[in-house]
């Protein structure tokens, strides 16, 4: 079995998972890349047969409907996220709210807690923002996705973690520093850091944070460029 994490820029992450067992599955995360300055390739390039959204921001929904479309690929998120795709014609979709999970052919979805708010790009609402943890073939996967750092990812680290994907661009979510605090709270074996250095505002110095978690976190620090892989 093996989990390959691939960073397609931004907050978008391609999960492609290849098992014996539960069988091959790709998951596409917060999928923003026809407008993503950072994105290594295009929308109509990606394949997916599940959609994790978190919540409605355009840099996370921007190209969900049309990659859902085309592939055919479920969309798991909120309520309100699952109605607003099923109008734009989006057939499959499999909505929760936050703290309730599903069993998947990959293996296990649940909706975590964030601190974030999550409207729509059309202004409608957007349902709450949430974060996820992914069990599959007994290893955990935690996205903070958008989200301040709040002391309950300590619950969330109880779950003992084998990575978790963290933002640190700051302004919109939380920074470099709070997520130092976070991967304390979470203490995952692996933390990847995300939504980083698409636009100035959330530009940061990967290499310095990277020494900041080996110094003051039990965790592995791995940084990748956009296109760049991680194996779980
Ligand atoms: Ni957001
Ligand atoms: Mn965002």
């Amino acid at each position: 079995m093996a989990i390959e994490l691939t960073w397609l820029g931004h907050a978008t992450w391609l999960i492609d998972v290849k098992s014996t067992r539960v069988g091959n599955h790709r998951l596409l995360l917060d999928p923003f890349l026809d407008d993503s300055p950072t994105a290594p390739i295009k929308s109509d390039a990606v394949q997916a047969d599940f959609i994790l959204i978190s919540h409605g921001h355009f840099d996370h929904v921007a190209d969900a409907a049309k990659i859902a479309k085309r592939t055919g690929a479920m969309v798991i998120s909120n309520y309100e996220i699952c109605e607003w795709l099923a109008k734009q014609g989006v057939e499959k979709t499999h909505p929760h709210n936050l703290g309730g999970g599903s069993n998947q052919p990959f293996g296990r979805v649940q909706l975590t807690l964030a601190h974030h708010s999550s409207m729509l790009p059309d202004g409608s609402n957007g349902g709450s923002a949430s974060g996820f943890l992914l069990t599959i073939e007994g290893k955990k996967l935690y996205f903070a996705c958008d989200t301040a750092m709040f002391y309950d990812m300590k619950l969330i680290g109880e779950h003992g973690l084998d990575v978790a994907v963290l933002p640190i661009g700051d302004q919109f979510t939380m920074g470099p520093a709070d997520s130092i605090r976070a991967i304390q709270l979470l203490a995952p074996a692996r933390v990847v850091p995300s939504h980083y250095d698409t636009w100035p505002p959330i530009h940061q110095d990967a290499a310095a944070w990277s020494a900041r978690v080996e110094g003051e976190t039990d965790a592995e620090p791995c940084v990748v460029a956009p296109g760049g892989k991680i194996t779980i």
